[in-house]
């Protein structure tokens, strides 16, 4: 049972944040800063809020799923950094701060995004080799951290870059497009809940009804993205622009218009809204925060 708001959600996962980062020798410390840099920037922590309240809302706790909303933090914030590298999407500004590159360089940066990503592994792992005695919350862990892994991998958040960036300067079918928007944001969302619900010990019907929720969730949260990069406000936002038709990127805007992507926008909200339809008031977090990242655009 959901008895949080997304902002006490949101300040639990915030003071453990940097919990599960290992201690790093003084020799290597750099890379301790440069992940801690984009980790505290600041950011949304959308996918971490999700994944300890659909884990409450099976009926586990938010603290037991900490390790597991830290490591999807970790991977989110990789993927951002080398998002952000000249190589990819060539941006200066991030979670309203310098972008990781821009701070402390190229090389720096790839590593920062690859030691997240370990730490991401590292923390999950460290949290199942406790429960070695009790099966059945060791088998919630194993679940969880394969939606994890499976959303952040290469079918997931990690194609749909690569088709992301292939898709630059082309004709973009709206097939593909959707596959890109599924799978670079989507599937990391979809993890999310999914991770949540494994460990709040779900039923088959809610983990369908939150899978279901969270597929409109999040493409509509891609589509928003793009509608904001071109009518957006940047000192909102925290990042640059304009930058994907600079790009010349494969966006909604792009390929239907600002108009449709709106409308766009509304239907999968309500459908993401409609998934959760059957549980009243217990849904309400996931309701209002679908509702809440729609209107980031009207
Ligand atoms: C940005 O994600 C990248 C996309 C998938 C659109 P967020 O909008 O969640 O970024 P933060 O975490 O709030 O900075
Ligand atoms: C990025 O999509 C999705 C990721 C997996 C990082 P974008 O390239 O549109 O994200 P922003 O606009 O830079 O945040
Ligand atoms: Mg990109
Ligand atoms: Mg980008
Ligand atoms: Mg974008």
């Amino acid at each position: 049972m959901i008895e949080r708001t997304f902002d006490e959600y949101r300040r639990l996962f915030e003071e453990h944040l940097m919990d599960f980062i290992p201690d790093i020798d003084q020799k290597s410390i750099t890379l301790y800063d440069s992940m801690r840099y984009s980790l505290t920037a600041g950011g949304k922590r959308i996918r971490p809020v999700l994944l300890m309240a659909a884990c409450e809302f099976c009926g586990g706790k938010a603290e037991e799923a900490l390790p597991y909303a830290c490591a999807i933090e970790y991977i989110h914030t990789y993927s951002l950094i080398h998002d952000d590298m000249p190589c990819m999407d060539d941006d200066e500004l991030r979670r309203g701060v310098p972008t990781n590159h821009m701070v402390y360089g190229d090389a720096v940066a790839t590593l920062a995004g690859d030691g997240l990503q370990s730490a991401a592994y590292e923390a999950m792992q460290r949290d199942m080799l406790l429960y070695f005695d009790n099966f059945d919350a060791l088998k919630s862990r194993i679940r969880a951290a394969y939606e994890i892994v499976k959303g952040a991998g290469v079918t997931g958040m990690v194609a749909g870059q690569i088709a992301d960036v292939e898709a630059e300067n082309k004709r973009c079918s709206k097939e593909l497009l959707d596959y890109i928007h599924i799978t670079k944001t989507a599937d990391m969302i979809i993890g999310a809940v999914r991770a949540g619900a494994r460990l709040g010990s779900c039923s088959d019907e809610e983990l369908e009804n939150l899978t279901v929720y969270a597929e409109n969730l999040g493409l509509a949260f891609q589509v928003c993205d793009d509608i904001l990069d071109v009518e957006g406000d940047q000192d909102l936002l925290g990042k640059e622009t304009g930058h994907d038709e600079a790009n010349s990127k494969a966006t909604y805007p792009a390929l239907y218009g600002l108009d449709e992507s709106k409308k766009k926008l509304r239907e999968l909200t309500d459908a993401a809204k409609e998934a959760l339809a059957e549980y009243y008031d217990n849904a309400e977090l996931f309701v209002s925060l679908a509702e809440m990242l729609a209107s980031r655009v009207y």
